[in-house]
C-alpha cells in the first residue's frame, strides 16, 4: 500500500508578524483570480480580487502558453491598480508543479508556488498558532506538521491514492465503485472518491495522522485540528459522524477542532511572506558567514595565540613580537593579612573612578569604600597629555576635599588600563595609547611622572603612587580574595586584555635567571596585529579598523571589545542595506550603537516592539520584522567576540598547565567588564567554548570589580613588603 508523504518544504517560520502586500494567483482550470492581500500585524487581512477566465486554446495548449497568460494578467492588472512596485508572488496550484514555468521568469525569491492543501492550511495558521493538523474535507487531503531536528516542516498525506492499489477494495460499495470506473481519471484518488461519501473513512484518515504524531512526540498533551472543506461547514451530520470518529480512534489525546475562517490566499500569501523572509535571512547568514567560527579556526587562533605569547616572552623575540606580555611586578598573590588605607583611581574610557579603600585592621575600623565617578570629557582623550593629567588631579582634589582626606599623606594606586613598560611596582612607560585615546606627548613617557607632576602642582593634594596597575591585574587581585586558585585576570569592556601569573624564569626578557612567579600583562588586544589573524579578519573588522584613530593596531581587541561591536553591527548593517536587504537609509556614522544598546537588542527582556524603539533612538528606523535581522546580525558579532575571548583564555590556561606539567588544571579567572556582567550571551557563549577548547582544564570565572579592592590589595602587599623590610 502506498500513501505519498510530500514535505512541502514549508518549515515553519510564521512569526505571526508577517506583514506587507502580496499577489496571490489562484490558478483554476479555466480560471485565473488574482488577490492582492496586505497582511498586518494588528489588523485583519484585507483582500481585493480580480477574476480572468482562461480561453479554451490556453487550457488546451502548451504550458508555454498558460504561463504567458498568466504573466499577461498579471502585467495587465498591475497596470490597472497602478502597481509599481515588484510585489511578491504566491501562486497556488491545483495541478502538479511542473505544469507551468511562471517561477522561472521573476527573479530568485519573488515567487513562492505553494500547493492547495498547504495554503488551506496555512491559513488556518494565521491567527491560531496552535492548530498542527489541517483537513481539507472536499477535496481531500490533509497536512500536518512534522518536526525535523529543531524545525518544523509542513507534511502534506497524499491520501487520495490510498485505494489505487486495491487494498481497500473490500470496502468499497458497488455505487463506489461506479463512481470511480465514472471519473475522467478512473484508477485515480480512489479513496477521495470513497471517502467523500463517509465521513468515518475521513476520522480514521485523520486518526492514523494524529497517531504518527503522538508517536513522534508522546509528551504532546492535545492535537488542534483545522478543518475545511464545503461538506464540513455545510453538512452537520458529516462534522459530527466524522468528530466522533476521530475521537473513539485517537485513544484519549484530546482533539480540538477549528473550522477554518480565512481563504486558502491568505495562507499562500503568509507563506510567501516567510519564505521571502527565509530567503533574505539565507542571504543574511551568507553575509555573516565569514564572523562565524568553527571549532578547528578556534582552536587555530589558540595556537596562534600560544605561538605569540611565546614570542613575547622570549629574549630574542620580545622586540619584535605583538604580544607584548609585559611584567608587572607583582609577584604574589594577597595573603590576607594585608592593611592599610589607600586612594584607588581607575581611569576608563567615559569616566574615571575614584575610590577610597580600607582593608584588613580591626572589625571596628573597617567600612565599606567610599567611591566616586568623575565624568572625562571626551576632547581630553585626544587634547594634550598635560591637560588629561590636571583633570585626573583636579578630580583628585575635589576627591580629598569632598570626602575629608587631606589630613595624613595618602597612598594612591593608579589603574591605568594602557600597555606600560614597567621598571617597578610603580614605575611605567605608556608604549601606546588605545582604545581611542591619543593625548599628546605621553607615549613612552613615564606616566606616574606625568600624574605625580600634576599632582604637585595641586599644592593642597597630599597623595603619592605607589603602585602602577593595568586594569587586568587589580581585576586578577580583587579575584584573589574570592577564590584563592585565581591566577587570571581577564576584561571584557570596552577594551579586552589578559593577565596572568607566569613562572618567572620563562620572562625571559627580563628576568631569566629569577625564581618564583609573576604576573604577566599580555595586552593581547594587539594580538594579530603582525597580520597573524588575516585570515579571519572580515572585510566589517577592516572598516572598523581603518576608521579607528589606531589603523593596523589592537586587532584582536577589535574583534572583541564593547567600544567596537556596535561599530560592527552597524558595519554589516550597512553591508545588508547595500544589498536590499535591510533599512535602506543607513549610511555610515561612528557609534551608532554602544554596548548598552546590543545588550538591550539581543536580550529577551525587551518585546520586537521595544527593541523596535532603542534602535529607532540609534537614528535605525527599521519595520519589525528588520528588527529580527538586527538580533541576528548583533548575535553573530557577540558569538565571534566570546568565542575569540574563548580562544585566548584557552591559550592561557593550557600555557599554565603545561608549565606546572599537570594533566589537569583547576584554576579561577577574575572577571570584569560589561560584556561578562551584562550582555546576554557574551558570558555563557564564552565559557561553553572555552571548555571545548580546554578540555584539560576546569576553570572557574569570578566575576571580581576591578575598581578598588584589587588595587588597594596590591598597594598595601607592597607597604608590609617594605615596612617588613624596613624591620628586619
Ligand atoms: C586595552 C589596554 C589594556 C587594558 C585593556 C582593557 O587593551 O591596552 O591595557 O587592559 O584595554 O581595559
Amino acid at each position: 500500500m502506498v500513501i505519498w508523504l510530500r514535505k512541502s518544504c514549508i518549515t515553519l517560520m510564521l512569526s505571526f508578524l508577517e506583514c506587507g502586500e502580496y499577489l496571490v494567483l489562484a490558478l483554476e482550470q479555466n480560471k485565473l483570480q488574482i488577490f492582492m492581500v496586505k497582511l498586518d500585524v494588528c489588523n485583519e487581512p484585507q483582500t481585493e480580487s480580480e477574476d480572468f477566465n482562461i480561453p479554451e486554446e490556453i487550457v488546451n495548449g502548451t504550458n508555454k502558453k498558460l504561463s504567458d497568460y498568466l504573466d499577461t494578467c498579471l502585467v495587465s492588472l498591475k497596470k490597472k491598480r497602478n502597481l509599481n512596485q515588484e510585489l511578491p508572488i504566491g501562486l497556488i496550484y491545483l495541478f502538479p508543479r511542473d505544469e507551468v514555468d511562471l517561477e522561472q521568469r521573476y527573479p530568485a525569491g519573488l515567487i513562492t508556488t505553494v500547493n492547495d492543501a498547504v495554503a488551506k492550511m496555512m491559513s488556518c495558521r494565521y491567527r491560531e498558532p496552535a492548530c498542527e493538523v489541517d483537513l481539507i474535507v472536499d477535496t481531500g487531503g490533509v497536512c500536518y506538521m512534522e518536526r525535523e531536528g529543531n524545525c518544523r516542516t509542513c507534511g502534506k498525506v497524499e491520501w487520495g491514492t490510498l485505494v489505487n492499489d486495491g487494498v481497500l477494495s473490500h470496502l468499497q460499495t458497488e455505487y463506489n465503485k461506479q463512481l470511480v470506473s465514472d471519473a475522467p481519471t478512473p484508477s485515480k484518488q480512489c479513496f477521495n472518491k470513497m471517502s467523500t461519501l463517509s465521513p468515518q473513512l475521513h476520522g480514521a484518515g485523520l486518526a492514523a495522522v494524529i497517531d504518527w504524531m503522538l508517536n513522534e512526540c508522546p509528551a504532546r498533551t492535545g492535537i488542534t485540528v483545522g478543518v475545511n472543506g464545503q461538506l464540513y461547514k455545510t453538512d452537520p451530520n458529516f462534522s459530527q459522524c466524522f468528530q466522533k470518529t476521530v475521537v473513539d480512534l485517537s485513544l484519549g489525546c484530546p482533539v480540538t477542532f477549528q473550522a477554518l475562517s480565512y481563504g486558502p490566499e491568505i495562507g499562500t500569501a503568509l507563506v510567501t511572506a516567510v519564505e521571502k523572509r527565509r530567503t533574505k535571512i539565507e542571504k543574511i547568514e551568507n553575509l555573516l558567514k565569514p564572523l562565524q567560527m568553527s571549532e578547528k579556526i578556534l582552536q587555530e587562533v589558540q595556537a596562534r595565540m600560544r605561538q605569540e605569547m611565546e614570542r613575547g616572552l622570549e629574549k630574542e623575540t620580545h622586540q619584535c613580537a605583538f604580544l607584548k606580555m609585559l611584567p608587572t611586578y607583582i609577584c604574589s598573590k594577597p595573603t590576607g593579612n594585608e592593611t592599610g588605607e589607600f586612594i584607588v583611581l581607575e581611569l576608563g574610557g567615559k569616566n574615571m573612578h575614584i575610590v577610597h579603600v580600607r582593608i584588613g585592621g580591626r572589625p571596628e575600623e573597617e567600612r565599606s569604600p567610599i567611591k566616586e565617578t568623575y565624568t572625562l570629557p571626551q576632547n581630553l582623550m585626544k587634547g594634550t597629555g598635560e591637560e588629561l593629567f590636571d583633570h585626573i588631579a583636579s578630580c583628585l582634589l575635589d576627591f580629598q576635599k569632598v570626602h575629608n582626606l587631606g589630613g595624613n599623606k595618602m597612598y594612591l594606586s593608579f589603574v591605568f588600563p594602557f600597555p606600560c613598560k614597567q621598571t617597578a611596582l610603580n614605575q611605567g612607560c605608556l608604549i601606546k595609547w588605545t582604545k581611542g585615546f591619543a593625548a599628546s606627548g605621553c607615549e613612552e613617557k613615564n606616566v606616574v611622572e606625568l600624574l605625580e607632576r600634576a599632582i604637585k602642582q595641586k599644592r593642597e593634594l597630599n597623595m603619592t603612587v605607589i603602585a602602577l596597575v593595568n586594569d587586568t591585574t587589580s581585576t586578577m587581585m580583587a579575584g584573589c580574595s574570592k577564590h584563592n586558585s585565581c591566577e587570571i585576570g581577564l576584561i571584557v569592556g570596552t577594551g579586552t586584555n589578559a593577565c596572568y601569573m607566569e613562572e618567572t624564569k620563562n620572562i625571559q626578557m627580563e628576568m631569566e635567571n629569577m625564581s618564583g612567579q609573576m604576573c604577566v600583562n599580555m595586552e593581547w588586544g594587539a594580538f594579530g596585529d603582525n597580520g597573524c589573524l588575516d585570515d579571519i579578519i572580515t572585510d566589517f573588522d577592516q572598516e572598523v579598523d581603518v576608521s579607528s584613530v589606531n589603523p593596523g593596531k589592537q586587532r584582536f581587541e577589535k574583534m572583541i571589545g564593547g567600544m567596537y561591536l556596535g561599530q560592527i553591527v552597524h558595519r554589516v548593517l550597512i553591508g545588508l542595506a547595500h544589498n536590499d536587504f535591510l533599512l535602506s537609509n543607513l549610511e555610515p556614522r561612528e557609534n551608532l550603537l554602544e554596548l548598552k544598546h546590543l545588550c538591550l537588542i539581543e536580550g529577551d527582556k525587551l518585546s520586537l516592539v521595544e527593541v523596535r524603539s532603542v534602535l529607532l533612538k540609534c537614528g535605525l528606523n527599521c519595520a519589525l520584522d528588520e528588527v529580527k535581522m538586527v538580533k541576528i546580525v548583533c548575535r553573530a558579532v557577540s558569538t565571534r567576540a566570546a568565542q575569540l575571548c574563548a580562544a585566548g583564555v584557552a591559550a592561557v590556561v593550557e600555557k599554565i598547565r603545561e608549565n606546572r606539567a599537570l594533566d589537569h588544571l583547576k584554576i579561577a579567572v577574575g572577571v570584569n567588564g560589561p560584556l561578562y556582567e551584562d550582555h546576554p550571551n557574551f558570558k555563557d557563549e564564552m565559557e561553553s567554548t572555552l571548555k571545548k577548547l580546554a578540555p584539560c582544564c576546569t576553570v572557574t570565572f569570578v566575576q571580581s570589580d576591578s575598581k578598588g579592592k584589587g588595587a588597594a590589595l596590591i598597594s598595601a602587599a607592597t607597604i608590609n613588603a617594605q615596612t617588613n623590610q624596613s624591620t628586619k
